[in-house]
């Protein structure tokens, strides 16, 4: 697919999805949405791909959904208007529920549906002096499609705060909230990541996948109705070749094959 919205570099095992659009902050219309969308989900397919790295050129990660192209909804049918909040529902679930692990580069601004996108992936870096938001109550609207994400990194007490001012806040809060997992000076960002990338790189990838179903699987449940399903989990798991490989590896005092 020619991308016109994204820049991919793939040098396997981990691909980087840069959202390409910095003249208005790498906003994301209904072609950004499919790209994305369409682009991570084919990542997720991939076995030679094992992190995803997901970033915004220039200067700002991104300003959340194109506020021309949400204004522009006015003109929609009810059908028409309920078919790209889906879609852009379809593309935090996408993130949120890929097989491979996303780590989110974040500079300069994630607001509104960016900072959506932050919350979806798997683990947040950010530069220290971005701005975070969520900014839609000052737009009179919601943080809609995005908020079981995000209720889900940074728990109801911060989101009753943050979605009902809308202020924004920066990235030492983002960590503190659990929003984002680490805030570095601007010029180690990709150092960060990178570090963040190397540690992913020492799990077995089906592994991955499967811790991110089990907590997926688990959070917000009663220990009594999840527990059968982590005793198949286990079960499953150790008996499997990567489960097997893993643990042999570290009786023979040696490297797994997955390992770099
Ligand atoms: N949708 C559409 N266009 C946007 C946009 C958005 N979400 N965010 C920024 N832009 C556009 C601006 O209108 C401007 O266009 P112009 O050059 O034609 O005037 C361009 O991007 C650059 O924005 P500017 O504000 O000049 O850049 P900045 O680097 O000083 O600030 C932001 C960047 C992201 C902090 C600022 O643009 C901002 O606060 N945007 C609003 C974000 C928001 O509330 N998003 C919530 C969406 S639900």
């Amino acid at each position: 697919m020619r991308l016109e919205r994204l820049q991919v570099e793939l040098e396997a095992p981990v691909a980087r999805v840069w959202l390409n659009r910095p003249e208005v902050r790498n906003a994301f219309d209904g072609l950004m949405v499919t790209e994305l969308r369409t682009t991570l989900f084919d990542f997720g397919t991939v076995d030679a791909v094992r992190v995803i790295v997901l970033g915004g050129r220039g200067p700002a990660f991104s300003a959340g959904a194109d506020l021309e192209w949400m204004k522009a909804a006015a003109s929609f049918t009810r059908e028409e208007n309920l078919r790209e909040a889906q879609a852009m529902a379809d593309l935090f679930f996408t993130v949120y529920n890929s097989p491979k692990p996303i780590v989110a580069r974040v500079q300069g601004a994630a607001l509104g549906g960016g900072c959506g996108l932050v919350a979806a992936c798997d683990i947040a870096v950010a530069a220290l002096g971005t701005q975070f938001g969520f900014t839609e109550v000052r737009l009179g609207i919601v943080p809609s499609v995005i908020s079981p994400y995000v209720v889900g990194k940074i728990g109801e007490s911060a989101a009753r705060e943050l979605f009902l001012t809308g202020e924004r806040f920066e990235a030492v809060r983002a960590v503190e909230i659990g929003l984002a997992r680490a805030a570095v000076p601007p010029e180690d960002l990709d150092a960060a990541v990178e570090g963040r990338v190397r540690e992913l790189l020492q799990a077995a990838p089906r592994a991955i996948a499967e811790a991110k179903a089990l907590i997926r699987e688990v959070a917000w449940k009663r220990v009594e109705d999840v527990q059968r399903y982590t005793v198949e989990r286990i079960a499953d798991l150790r008996v499997s070749p990567e489960g097997q490989e893993g643990l042999r590896a570290f009786l023979e005092k040696r490297k797994p094959s997955w390992s770099p």
